[in-house]
């Protein structure tokens, strides 16, 4: 299967909600997220510090920005989902509940948010973005799905690794 056509349920879910005709995917990586929404139908805008990837050569509909998502001017725009997935925890907490606080005015009504947060590891600096912690910072948008993955930590055996797949809603 091509990286384009891999999603998860999350995506799925989405879709079966109905039509995406406008995403932003922040810290979009290689973009397979992007590719995929954009193979169905919607417009994407992709952010991230790195180099356009090659990946996304011939996607018209996909409009890569390299930028800081801190940064990034979202001026008027309105999305249908907002992607935030495996990003928020390089952020400090003040940046990413500036950041949470700013997409929440860039969500159509209805629309989503997705984002995808984990443990970061013992060694690293990087941050810890509870459920909970979002969940109140992107009120009154509500949880509508929640998937929690527990996995033993490399190498830790007497730790375990916490990852969550979030999507919320615009009410
Ligand atoms: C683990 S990857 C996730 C890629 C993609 N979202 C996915 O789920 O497949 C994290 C990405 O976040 C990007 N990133 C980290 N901090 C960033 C920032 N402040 N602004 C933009 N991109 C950032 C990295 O460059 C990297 O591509």
């Amino acid at each position: 299967m091509k990286t384009e056509d891999k999603a998860d349920d999350i995506i799925k879910t989405v879709l079966e909600a109905g039509s995406i005709s406008s995403g932003l995917d922040l810290g979009a990586g290689d973009c397979k997220y992007s590719m995929y929404l954009s193979k169905r139908g919607a417009k994407m805008d992709a952010v991230d510090l790195k180099d356009r990837p090659q990946s996304i050569d011939g996607y018209k509909d996909i409009n890569y920005t390299k930028s800081d998502v801190r940064s990034f001017d979202l001026s008027d725009k309105q999305y249908d989902i907002i992607l935030l997935r495996s990003v928020l925890h390089y952020l400090t907490p003040n940046d990413a509940e500036e950041l949470l606080k700013k997409i929440k005015g860039h969500i159509n009504k209805d629309g989503f948010v997705y984002i995808f947060t984990m443990t970061p590891p013992l060694e690293s600096d990087r941050f810890l973005y509870a459920p909970e912690t979002i969940t109140k910072i992107l009120s009154p948008f509500t949880l509508t799905k929640k998937e929690e993955l527990r996995t033993p930590e490399e190498g830790q055996s007497d730790r375990i690794h916490y990852s969550w797949r979030l999507l919320y809603r615009n009410p």
